[in-house]
């Protein structure tokens, strides 16, 4: 039997800071309404930084964790509704920046849960033997498709990444159960429409006059916040009822980060104190697919998790869909050293000088490929 151990974490937020005192000029809010309805006070907006930029920051840091090489890597998972591309994947960008040259890369599209949904794959190709590790991200520009018109959602969400390195072993323990749940019925209650569908069935003749929502996030918080309250408990009794445990032996629950109310609402149906579970939604608001290992690496940064701990990752939102997936947190982090990590991103340029030598030849070759052609082509035109 094989089992998937997270073997290193990492988070990237960006330096600039949006306090809700800055919205509440943009839009007709205030922080009193937003701290108290949500539990945000901040969140960060990237500015030079994109989606895959802020992947592949997560990844490494995650990399310097796990004290693996890039070139070790097996496969890379990157589960975002913000990718730059439809194509190529915002995985295959971190996989060329991180030089990860023996690597699969795709992403996952998952809203909110979708780095459970990331970790569950990966620990199902672990498990097969298919792979022996693997980096599952999870990363976010929502700035980007925020109505900043709408109060009702542009209070809610910020921009960053965090990853986790899953690694293959023996020994029992790592990812212990996972659950996931989708009903596509509620696809209206939370969506984002691509910017080329201009014909969007479900979306309500307000939301589309001239297609203006389009591009951007549209919600029905108060139906996502009672959808959430009513699947969530459910979900994390079930998949630690499927790992053989029972509540008592949870040390820590990570939601995602989405608004304190509903975690307070989802700590009192299943009987267990509010502190049981973490959140940092105040200093970065509501991340989708990047919450969940952002919260987590920040758990661990504030010793929140201990060897042989259960901590259990729950996520929610768009799809609809929910994922629950209970861990052992059996990881002894090695020391690394600032002078270590220095060392170690070195390798990162050397990745990026090696990208643009393979894009150089490529170039070259299709240019020297071409010229026989263009020989033959002015041939027969004389
Ligand atoms: O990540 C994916 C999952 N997403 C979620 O889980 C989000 C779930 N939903 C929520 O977190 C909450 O529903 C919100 C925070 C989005 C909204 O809070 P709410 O308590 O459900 O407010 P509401 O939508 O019921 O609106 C209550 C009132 C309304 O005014 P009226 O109609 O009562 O006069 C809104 O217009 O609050 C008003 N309102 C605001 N007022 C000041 C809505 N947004 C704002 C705002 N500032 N930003």
């Amino acid at each position: 039997m094989l089992y998937a151990h997270i073997a290193g974490w990492g988070r990237f937020l960006p330096d600039r800071v949006l306090t809700n005192d800055e919205i509440s000029r943009q839009v007709d809010t205030d922080h009193e309404w937003i701290y108290s309805r949500t539990g945000i006070n901040e969140r960060r907006l990237a500015q030079g930084e994109t989606t895959a930029t802020m992947a592949f920051e997560a990844a490494a840091r995650a990399l310097a964790r796990a004290d693996m090489h890039p070139s070790q890597v097996e496969l890379i998972i990157v589960a975002t509704a913000t990718a730059e591309y439809v194509f190529p994947a915002t995985a295959s960008l971190v996989q060329d920046y991180l030089g990860a040259t023996r690597a699969g890369a795709f992403d996952l599209s998952a809203a909110c849960s979708g780095f459970v949904y990331g970790l569950s794959m990966a620990n199902g190709a672990i498990q097969s033997g298919s792979v022996r590790n693997a980096i599952v991200i999870g990363a976010e520009r929502l700035s980007l498709v925020t109505d900043w018109t709408d109060r009702g959602t542009c209070v809610l969400f910020g921009d960053g990444a965090g990853a986790v390195v899953l690694k293959r072993s023996h020994v029992p323990g790592g990812i212990l159960a996972t659950t996931l749940r989708s009903d596509g019925s509620g696809a209206d209650m939370l969506s984002l429409p691509n910017h080329h569908q201009n014909n969007i069935p479900f979306l309500a003749p307000e939301f589309s006059p001239n297609g203006q929502h389009v591009g951007k996030i549209t919600m029905n918080g108060r139906q996502v916040f009672r959808f959430a309250t009513n699947n969530v408990p459910e979900i994390i009794e079930e998949t630690v009822a499927k790992a053989n445990l029972t509540m008592k032996d949870v040390s820590l629950i990570i939601p995602h980060q989405a608004n304190v109310r509903i975690i307070e609402n989802v700590a009192r149906k299943l009987g267990v104190p509010d502190t049981l579970f973490f959140t940092n939604l105040d200093k970065v608001g509501n991340t989708s697919a990047a919450s969940i290992p952002i919260a987590l690496s920040e758990a661990v940064k504030a010793n929140r998790l201990r060897p042989d701990d259960v901590v259990v990752l729950v996520g929610f939102g768009g799809g609809l869909t929910w994922a629950a997936s209970v861990v052992k947190w059996d990881v002894t982090p090695p020391d690394v050293t600032l002078l270590d990590r220095e060392w170690k991103r070195a390798k990162y340029v050397w990745a990026r000088g090696r990208s643009q030598a393979r894009r150089f030849f490529r170039q070259m070759g299709a240019r020297l490929s071409r010229s026989p052609n263009k020989m033959i082509e002015s041939g027969r035109k004389k």
